[in-house]
């Protein structure tokens, strides 16, 4: 249990999160996806909704339930996933991008089930999708923008590169690499990363990792202003 339910720190915020894997079609029937399960994003529009926010989910292919209260928006694509959050950010205040989107998409996806007889291939083209936290964070003004790294070595040296690449205000920095976190687990081993600090935030359930996202999300809003 937390000790922030019942909390309403979060009215008047909007907050918009990205949630879940991508799956990027080779035909019809195929595609490429990772290991990414949602719960996390979930999470955060979970603990975001129960403190008061008025949450906007996009939520790749989940197969979770979606939380109650949440304006939601079900895309399969990377390219659906950055066209329904840029539309949605202009009327956000933070934007926390947990989704795990995928880096590339076969250029030229076939219009029917690809037959191994007909249509041998031994490769697929791919071209690199978009990068969404790192568009909404070079629009970012008055709006506090949270990217996730989901890494298996050097977790926080990564980490500092992509706050610095992407130019979003903090990065949590997630350790992949163990059997008892990371994706399709409860729990994450994270770190809190900003221009100025390096956070150890231990081993979490990913509802506790959640209510400490919106907290330092909340607190660098406060120390903007
Ligand atoms: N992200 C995004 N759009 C993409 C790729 C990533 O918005 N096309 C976001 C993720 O939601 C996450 C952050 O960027 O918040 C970091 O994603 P990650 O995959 O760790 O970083 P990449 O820059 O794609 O680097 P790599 O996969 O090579 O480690
Ligand atoms: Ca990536």
């Amino acid at each position: 249990c937390s000790l922030l339910q019942g909390s309403t720190d979060l009215v008047g915020e909007h907050v918009l999160i990205t949630a879940g894997p991508t799956h990027e079609p080779i035909d019809p029937v195929r595609y490429i996806a990772n290991r990414s399960s949602g719960k996390m994003g979930l999470e955060l529009a979970r603990a975001a909704r129960d403190r008061g926010a008025n949450v906007t989910l996009i939520a790749g292919p989940i197969e979770l339930p979606i939380p109650a209260g949440i304006e939601t928006i079900h895309v399969q694509t990377a390219s659906q996933m950055h066209n329904a959050a840029v539309k949605a950010f202009g009327c956000s205040t933070i934007a926390i991008l947990a989704a795990a989107v995928a880096d590339y998409t076969p250029s030229a996806p076939s219009d029917h089930k690809l037959k191994k007889a007909v249509d041998p291939i031994d490769s697929i083209p791919l071209i690199q999708t978009q990068d969404i936290l790192a568009e909404l964070s070079s629009n970012k003004e008055d709006r506090i923008v949270i990217g996730f790294a989901a890494e298996t070595n050097d977790v926080v040296d990564y980490a500092e590169a992509k706050l610095k690449r992407k130019g979003c205000d903090a990065i949590v920095a997630n350790d992949v690499s163990r059997s008892d976190a990371g994706f399709g687990s409860s729990n994450n081993r994270a770190w809190w990363v900003t221009s100025s600090s390096v956070d150890d935030l231990g081993l979490l359930e990913k509802r506790a990792l959640a209510d400490e996202i919106l907290s330092r999300s909340l607190l660098f809003k406060t120390n903007l202003k």
